[in-house]
């Protein structure tokens, strides 16, 4: 019978194996302790949503909704969507899970899995991981501060130098209109020499002609969204300004920062970090939303928040040099030298791993080729018995490195390992 072929992981997704977990438990480790230590709270939404929340959320006009999403029908005939981005997710569940009618603003967070049909890339994943974080309910501009702070407190503690944050005041519905206007009459004449998605985006959004790094050399002289922000979005976006000076943090102003997402209103942000080029350069992104829960049939509420990216965030950390060691398998391993004596051997390892990560080599292999695997697998140490010793309640406590050996008692094995 021909061999079966190998089945392969899905292209574009990616397996985790032990070894890379050191940087994972650190990063995901921190994210949870920062956003805490601002009193927000951990929520997770189903990886599975209506297509609705990202048609009406990210929007008909971003990227994730006209060609990235993972949309199927599921076995009920409802469309449905692997979920591309959390803040859509995020206001549903704030709503239909009644933290509207709690204290506000409600400060949610979420580590979670995103999924968009991109074309798979260094730091470009089909399923990548976020760390994100909204606070729902509340139009202060010192929350668009705060959610930064967040951001680039996590990013600090992570040990990151490298990183820039670039932020713009993308206007109101109010205030939008016009500079939409004149974008759509500075870029009109110049249509024919804007790519094909510029185009495209001229009629529908033209304020993602200024997203568009191959248009970068065209948008140089275009109207700036400075000179068109109403006296409220001015105002707002003066007191984003004056809290991040206040609290020392860094930024660049950025008038063609708009973002991907159809929803954001005022403060937009990125943080960007120098070792990546190109598109990919952002390890994280956010702003204020003030439209989306109406768009998503709810009673109109703002919102700020972000989304990092945790694995361009750890390719980042291993850029700078930053390590973290991942947790070992086993550092004490059990070898019984006979297969018959499993109960034993379950018993000294219950006692052992009070004191240390212990696993028991459970094969019919001869003691030798246990103690080589044993000498092998990284393990620090090697308790190691027969019938005899088994009936005595001892082993023989091989310091795997120096190659000692010792008698201990089960009793005292916790202790003689402790050390
Ligand atoms: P976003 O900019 O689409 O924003 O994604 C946030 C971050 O996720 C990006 O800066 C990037 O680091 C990472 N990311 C995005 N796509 C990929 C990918 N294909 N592979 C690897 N990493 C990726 C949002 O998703 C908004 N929900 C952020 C937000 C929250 N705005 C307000 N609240």
């Amino acid at each position: 019978m021909a061999p079966k072929s190998a089945v392969k992981a899905v292209r574009g997704m990616r397996d985790l194996l032990p070894a890379e977990f050191g940087p994972w438990y650190f990063a995901e480790g921190l994210a949870r302790e920062v956003a805490t230590r601002f009193g927000y709270q951990e929520i997770r939404t189903p990886i599975l949503e209506p297509i609705e929340i990202a048609e009406r959320g990210a929007g008909e006009s971003s990227d994730i909704v006209r060609k990235e999403m993972y949309r199927f029908q599921d076995l009920g005939d409802r469309w449905v969507v692997l979920r591309p981005e959390g803040t859509a997710p995020a206001v549903r569940a704030y709503f239909e899970g009644g933290l509207n009618q709690a204290a506000q603003p409600a400060r949610l967070f979420m580590l979670a899995p995103m999924f968009r049909y991109d074309r798979p890339g260094k730091g470009r994943y089909r399923q990548h991981q976020q760390f994100s974080l909204e606070a729902i309910g509340d139009a202060s501009p010192a929350l668009d501060a705060e959610v930064i702070e967040v951001a680039h407190t996590w990013y600090v503690e992570l040990g990151l130098k490298q990183i820039s944050l670039h932020i713009n005041s993308i206007g109101d519905p109010k205030c939008r209109p016009a500079y939409r206007d004149a974008l759509l009459a500075y870029f009109r004449p110049l249509r024919d020499r804007l790519s094909a998605d510029s185009q495209r985006r001229l009629e529908q959004n033209p304020l993602r002609i200024l997203d568009s790094k191959e248009d970068a050399a065209l948008r140089e002289g275009a109207p700036r969204i400075a000179d068109y922000l109403c006296a409220e979005c001015r105002m707002a976006f003066a007191a984003v300004q004056d809290l991040l000076d206040s609290a020392g943090i860094e930024y660049q102003l950025d008038p063609y920062l708009v973002r991907g997402l159809d929803y954001y209103t005022r403060t937009t942000f990125e943080f960007r970090h120098e070792s990546l080029g190109g598109a990919q350069n952002a390890i994280g992104g956010g702003g204020r939303y003030d439209g989306l829960a109406a768009e998503l049939g709810y009673a109109e509420t703002p919102g700020v928040g972000f989304g990092l990216g945790v694995d361009r965030t750890l390719e980042v950390l291993a850029a700078e040099g930053i390590q973290v060691e991942s947790p070992p398998a086993a550092e004490l391993l059990v070898l019984p030298a006979d297969p018959e004596l499993e109960a034993a051997a379950a018993a000294i390892a219950r006692k052992a791993r009070e004191a240390l990560p212990t696993a028991v080599d459970y094969s019919d292999r001869s003691l030798r080729a246990k103690m080589r695997a044993a000498g092998k697998s990284g393990a620090r140490w090697a308790a190691i018995f027969n019938a005899a010793e088994a009936a005595r309640r001892v082993v023989q406590l091989r310091d795997l490195a120096s190659g000692d050996q010792r008698e201990v008692g089960w009793d005292d094995l916790p202790r003689a390992i402790g050390e």
